[in-house]
């Protein structure tokens, strides 16, 4: 069998009907209201904004298609029962129907362990060419992380990073906050203990998509920074401890940051999944998680189940570790990695990390610009 026996199509099966047929098998007429709302001519598309015209929920819920027809080698022309026409590419229908439900139109996470062998580390340029701000994202989208060396160790550089992937997100903390020991500090970060591997800000929703760390000044020998892909964590739970896995997506925690100012609550159960039951995103800190007062053996199944997947985040299967020396600047995906720090002796010398977060969307949208930059389409917007 050849490939084209394989490849996903879209034919006329009748004077009325478009069947999709995908390269796994499956087989189904597309529906006549799917196609009506794709319809991009003048009537049902502005066509600067290539937004919509009308709310597709008042189309007639039995629109049916009355004539289908060829029009072109990639093309059909189509009549629905409303009585409006219009043009298909046949490539255009089926690049849209080949996207996965979690609207992963980016690279596909590559999950990682301890044997990660090559960390993606690139030097930085604050003007960077095209092609190297799309390996830069590509290996981003790809791991969950970069570490940029050669970053100016001046105050504020974080900033600068940030914006070159997305839109600083201010907090509470400022747009950017330092990380070095301090007494009466308001957050363990700020100390030189060991840190567990946790996502930031859990209390926070939504939480921060991104944080970028920047090392000012590392002349402590302790003080690694770690690394842990959370989703290939949670994955490997999902294999082999699937209670585990069903109660840490169902049970919701609740996390709490309280100072003189401030004070922020939310809920999130440890593993998130998405609508397709895919791992969306891990919510785990050890020192601030709250699960509700449930039944007793529920509880007991909890702890168990939160033990089960602490264990392995800790453990020495997945966690990578480095140091970060002055001009590093460590960028990671704060919904899918964990991070955290081993202990130092702050009386070696100093310790000064700037960090800051960004949204979760920058660097997709700076792959999908530089993407329709190479294949020379143009631009909409959207609301
Ligand atoms: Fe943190």
């Amino acid at each position: 069998m050849n490939a084209i026996q394989h490849a996903s199509r879209i034919k006329i099966s009748s004077p009325t009907e478009l069947v999709f047929e995908s390269a796994d098998g499956r087989r189904f007429p597309i529906h006549p209201i799917w196609l009506r709302e794709r319809c991009t001519d003048a009537k049902s598309m502005d066509q600067t904004t290539q937004q919509r015209l009308s709310d597709p929920s008042d189309l007639e819920l039995d629109l049916a298609l009355t004539a289908v027809a060829a029009s072109g080698p990639d093309g059909f022309r189509v009549r629905f029962s409303d009585g409006h026409e219009a043009e298909f590419r046949e490539s255009a229908l089926l690049a849209e129907a080949s996207l996965p439900p979690g609207d992963h139109d980016s690279p596909v996470p590559e999950l990682w362990n301890a044997r990660l062998a090559h960390h993606p580390k690139f030097r930085w340029a604050a003007d960077p060419t095209p092609r190297e701000l799309a390996e830069w994202v590509e290996q981003f989208l790809r791991f969950g992380f970069i570490i940029l060396t050669g970053v100016p160790s001046e105050p504020g550089q974080v900033l600068k990073v940030g914006a070159q992937f997305g839109f600083v997100r201010e907090t509470n903390f400022g747009a950017l906050f330092d990380v070095r020991s301090t007494p009466q500090a308001s957050d363990l970060a700020y100390t030189s203990v060991h840190l567990d591997p946790h996502t930031d800000n859990p209390y926070r929703s939504p939480v921060p998509g991104i944080q970028l760390l920047h090392c000012l000044v590392n002349e402590t020998t302790g003080g690694l920074s770690t690394l842990v892909d959370g989703f290939a964590v949670a994955e490997t739970l999902r294999r082999e401890n699937p209670a585990a896995f069903k109660i840490l997506t169902t049970t919701p925690v609740r996390f709490r940051y309280v100072d003189p100012t401030t004070e922020l609550t939310a809920s999130a159960t440890p593993i998130e999944l998405d609508a397709s039951g895919a791992v969306h995103a891990i919510h785990v800190s050890p020192r601030l998680d709250f699960v509700p007062l449930l039944p007793f053996d529920e509880l007991s199944a909890y702890y168990a189940a939160r033990r089960a997947l602490d264990h392995r985040l800790r453990g020495a299967d997945f966690p990578i570790k480095f140091l970060l020396a002055s001009g590093d600047l460590v960028m990671f995906d704060n919904r899918r990695l964990l991070h955290g720090r081993t202990g130092f002796n702050p009386a070696e010398g100093l310790r000064h990390l700037q960090g800051c977060y960004i949204d979760i969307d920058g660097p997709r949208s700076v792959h999908r610009v530089l993407r329709r930059s190479r294949n020379g389409a143009g631009a909409h917007r959207g609301s």
